[in-house]
């Protein structure tokens, strides 16, 4: 059974595609409150289990739990108004809209039942909270690269999730901007929310993963804190070739 201290819990989740096993007998469990990060070389299926976390996927096989609800086969929408936020790898506002009109979208529609002048006051919070306040009333498509992560954080956050799932939202951040991004991530989990990031930065998941699973090839490889998985005989065997350590470039 799910017990309410685990806020998703997979349980051999499989994604096919045609001949190709994309995510294979996959399991793990997050814990409330913490940061999770999922790691592994390219085509691991990192994004394909996040689509499977947010509903963009239906699993082949396998089970999702999430706060105690099985949605295995839940809409987004259903997932999204149970609390489970999500910022994508590629950012994508509504580009001529302003930044402030944005978030409150994102609040609009996280919840049923939202009021506009509700919806707007939590915007502009959350605009104070991702350092994106002066920055308001812009068109999203004046933002640079950090301010659109900053906005996609915004959006989610205004859904008022419980989990927040994070793909590669630090990818072509400088390492100043991806500090202030680690630095807006930790934030948000000291508001307790419990999140659940790709990177395949290592520092950045160093700093920030309280524990971490480790994919190749579909399936999970490792699990455990950064020291442990970046110590297993076969993890650094599946990042042969690559640089386990490379720092923020
Ligand atoms: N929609 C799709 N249709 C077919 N194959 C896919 C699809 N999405 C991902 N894949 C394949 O699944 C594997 C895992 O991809 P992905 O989840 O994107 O890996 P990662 O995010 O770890 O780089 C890859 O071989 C990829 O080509
Ligand atoms: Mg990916």
């Amino acid at each position: 059974m799910t017990t309410p201290d685990i806020v998703l819990r997979a349980e051999g989740l499989t994604k096919r595609f045609g001949g190709l096993t994309a995510v294979q007998d996959v399991s793990f469990e997050q814990r409330a409150g913490e940061i999770l990060a999922i790691i592994g070389p390219n085509g691991a299926g990192k994004t394909t289990l996040l689509n499977l976390l947010s509903g963009l996927h239906r699993p082949t096989s396998g089970t999702l739990h999430l706060l105690g609800h099985d949605v295995s086969r839940a809409s987004m929408e259903r997932r999204c108004h149970l609390g489970l936020g999500r910022a994508f790898q590629i950012v994508r506002p509504f580009p001529e809209m302003t930044v402030l009109e944005n978030v409150t979208v994102g609040a609009l529609f996280g919840k049923p039942g939202a009021r506009l002048h509700t919806a707007r006051e939590e915007a502009w919070a959350l605009l104070e909270r991702t350092g994106l306040a002066t920055h308001a009333h812009k068109p999203a498509h004046d933002l640079n690269l950090l301010q659109d992560k900053r906005l996609e954080v915004a959006r989610a956050l205004a859904t008022q999730p419980k989990v927040l799932l994070l793909d590669e939202v630090m990818a072509g951040l400088r390492p100043t901007e991806a500090q202030e991004a680690v630095e807006l991530v930790r934030g948000v989990r000291d508001s307790g929310i419990s999140v659940l990031f790709i990177e395949h930065i290592m520092p950045i998941v160093r700093d920030l993963a309280d524990r971490v699973v480790v994919m190749d090839q579909g399936r999970v490889l490792a699990r455990g804190t950064y020291h442990e998985v970046t110590a297993d005989p076969h993890v650094i065997r599946a990042y042969l070739g690559t640089e386990l350590d490379q720092d923020v470039a």
